[in-house]
């Protein structure tokens, strides 16, 4: 009820100025009295995942803290778990503006950010300072102006400052909004991404005393014999989960619409079941040798059952909770 009033005002404004605008207000608020704005108690539906338990399987998706600012605000909406980031090694300002587009008619929005981030360091400050103590995902990725054939440097970078704060990290190499990422999610270049990152977690693991699994994050965009070829990719390098799905380039549910053929990720309704067919043909190939977090188009508990039906263990929300608000955190965990 309350949001619904506040998404009026919100959907006024230019997408991107309400974000920071949210942003800098749930900062600021997320762990003093003023949280009582937006905190409410969710159930408890633990749920023990990668060797990690969860308080219940409703999860923060990446992108919306890119940063790590708020972990505190979005822990007091009832989150299972909080994911932040893309991070890359350094700061980079991302695309030109404007780079985010809301379709309410499909419940969809269309991004191409392009990693705006201030840099791995900065992210690793505020989760030092944050007061949560629950499970915190950190997503890393490249930079744009590292060179494909150096991708795996960022990636190692990445995952040495964030080991020690993370409960888990995830590995993106599924945005359509850096050129080239998604080309690791393929054979040689794939394989040699992951022995590289799990020779890291191998060492880190020693270096911290704790093991700290990865879960990889993929695209929807991708065939059956592709997903097969990912899927046997991350068995043999022993990766502890996967995270499907990214955002599709895929222009189908949106055609016509205003905002509808602009470059980007499309998220929210239009990509729901297509990631949901990953998420069958992921768990068909996987065999339960290793979890899947469910992502993509999740605006009800149903959406939420569906995704666990088809394979996933866990999910997270993005596109669904710019539309809902927090309540739709409490109504899924419900209904699950
Ligand atoms: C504005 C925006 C920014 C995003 N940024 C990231 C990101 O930095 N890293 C990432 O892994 N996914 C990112 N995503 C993808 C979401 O985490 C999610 O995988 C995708 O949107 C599908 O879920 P949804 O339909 O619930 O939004 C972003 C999505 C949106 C809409």
């Amino acid at each position: 009820m309350f949001y619904s009033a506040i998404r009026k005002v919100f959907f006024q404004f230019d997408p991107e100025n309400i974000h920071e605008l949210t942003i800098k207000s749930l900062k600021k608020t997320g762990a003093s009295p003023l949280n009582r704005l937006y905190k409410q108690k969710v159930q408890d539906k633990p749920v023990t995942v990668m060797g990690i338990k969860f308080p219940n399987p409703v999860g923060l998706a990446a992108g919306l803290d890119k940063n790590g600012e708020c972990i505190d605000a979005f822990a007091a909406m009832g989150f299972g778990f909080v994911e932040v980031g893309t991070v890359t090694p350094k700061p980079q300002p991302g695309n030109d503006k404007p780079r985010i587009f809301r379709i309410p008619q499909a419940n969809a929005v269309i991004n191409r950010m392009g990693f705006n981030n201030k840099g791995v360091d900065y992210l690793v400050d505020q989760v030092r300072s944050a007061k949560y103590k629950g499970v915190l995902g950190i997503n890393i990725g490249k930079n744009k102006s590292t060179p494909e054939e150096n991708a795996k440097d960022d990636y190692v970078h990445c995952m040495r400052k964030v080991y020690d704060f993370a409960t888990y990290i995830t590995v993106n190499i599924s945005s359509p909004n850096t050129p080239g990422l998604r080309s690791l999610q393929y054979g040689e270049a794939l394989d040699e991404l992951l022995s590289a990152l799990k020779a890291e977690q191998k060492q880190l693991a020693e270096q911290y005393g704790k093991y700290v699994p990865v879960a990889v994050k993929i695209a929807p965009d991708l065939t059956q014999e592709e997903v097969e070829s990912i899927a046997q990719s991350l068995i043999a390098n022993d990766i502890d989960g996967v995270i499907a799905t990214n955002t599709t380039l895929s222009r189908e549910g949106v055609e016509g619409l205003e905002h509808g053929d602009e470059q980007g990720g499309l998220s929210g309704e239009p990509v729901k079941e297509k990631s949901t067919q990953v998420i069958k043909m992921l768990a068909k190939a996987l065999d339960n040798k290793l979890p899947i977090i469910g992502v993509g188009g999740i605006a009800s508990s149903d959406d939420a059952n569906e995704k666990l039906a088809a394979g996933a263990s866990l999910v997270q929300v993005y596109t669904g909770f710019i539309y809902q608000g927090p309540e739709l955190v409490k109504d899924i965990v419900a209904g699950l």
